[in-house]
């Protein structure tokens, strides 16, 4: 099995393993960010470069280093591989640079937009962006339409990823969309007067890292961060019945696919789970969701908040103070 260093972590993965998939297994930490691979969808990755990492020696056959960033998603592990991603000020650089080419034609309706909170390019930009663009020319412009009664289409949001054409063209019956034309021209669109309506097409929805497609039962009904996501499930019989509600008080508005640590749905969920079933009793509630305490989504929410505390207390205890009254300490 051949072994990679990544940012200084040894690792041995199957061979056949990817840089990104390696750093994944290392975790978080040296994982390079992600906006058009998707672990479930098979052949994506290779657009966006948002994941490319520095190749400081190719192999321990060939110690040469790779002569320009790669894309860390579509580059196989060579035994005795070195791999720079965080330790690189040159691929944090080279980073914020495809940031700003991604930022190029999308706007910044972060205050109008769904995907507001959760949006995969306003994480990116605010780890990884510049502050400003040196972009001076008119920017594509796009009608908002509708593809399908549940699917709405921003175009001037999307950056050609391509998750949403592998999804419906990998899990659902009739592929109806893809990306026409070419260059900077090149757009998601429908073949002619079709929309997008099969049992699971609502998934590319939850794929979409930005907020081109977007839920049409839940367009503008709260920023989602005033939502509570609790996973739940149902015996329903097109799909594993495992998603996850947003609720504002009693009401659910909103059903979606539950998503691992890297943003990736874990099942895909079907249409009739994602836009029929918006009462609490359709549902089997198993608690609130795993939230990471660094979304915005987590605000005011959840457990963390509790044990950030408790730790805080626990470590505050082992320095020698002592608890009074409410959160307040004092030194023995
Ligand atoms: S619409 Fe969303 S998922 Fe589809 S290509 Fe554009 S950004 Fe990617
Ligand atoms: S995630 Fe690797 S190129 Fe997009």
């Amino acid at each position: 099995m051949p072994k990679v260093t990544i940012d200084g972590i040894e690792i041995e993965v199957p061979k056949g393993t990817t840089i990104l998939q390696a750093a994944r297994m290392i975790g978080p930490e040296v994982a390079p960010p992600t906006m058009c691979y998707y672990s479930k969808l098979k052949t994506s990755g290779g657009y966006c470069r948002t994941c490319i990492v520095k190749v400081s020696k190719g192999s321990a056959q060939n110690p040469n280093p790779m002569p320009k960033p790669v894309a860390s998603c579509r580059t196989e592990v060579m035994d005795g591989m070195e791999v720079q991603n965080i330790t690189s000020p040159e691929v944090l650089e080279a980073r914020k640079g495809v940031v700003e080419f991604l930022l190029i034609n999308h706007p910044l309706d972060c205050p109008i937009c769904d995907q507001a909170g959760e949006c995969d390019l306003q994480n990116l930009g605010y780890e990884h962006g510049a502050v400003k663009t040196r972009y001076e020319f008119k920017r594509r412009e796009f009608e908002v339409i509708d593809i399908g009664k549940y699917i709405k289409l921003h175009m001037t949001r999307c950056i050609l990823c391509y998750r949403c054409v592998k999804t419906c063209e990998q899990i659902t019956d009739k592929r109806v969309h893809g990306v026409i034309h070419r260059g900077d021209v090149s757009e998601i669109s429908t073949y002619i007067e079709n929309a997008i309506e099969n049992d699971f097409s609502g998934n590319v929805i939850d794929v979409c890292p930005v907020g081109a497609l977007t839920d049409r039962t839940f367009r503008f009904k709260s920023r989602v961060w005033f939502t509570k996501p609790v996973d739940a499930h149902c015996g329903c019989n097109k799909c594993s019945g495992k998603v996850r509600l947003w609720l504002k008080g009693e009401e659910v508005l909103r059903v979606t696919a539950r998503k691992d640590q890297w943003g990736e749905v874990e099942e895909f969920i079907c249409n009739s789970c994602r836009f029929e079933k918006k009462k609490k009793s359709d549902w089997v509630i198993e608690g609130p969701s795993p939230i990471s305490h660094q979304s915005v989504i987590s605000q005011n929410h959840y457990n963390h908040l509790n044990e950030v505390k408790i730790q805080v207390l626990k470590q505050q205890k082992a320095l020698g103070f002592a608890e009074t009254k409410g959160d307040s300490v004092t030194r023995k």
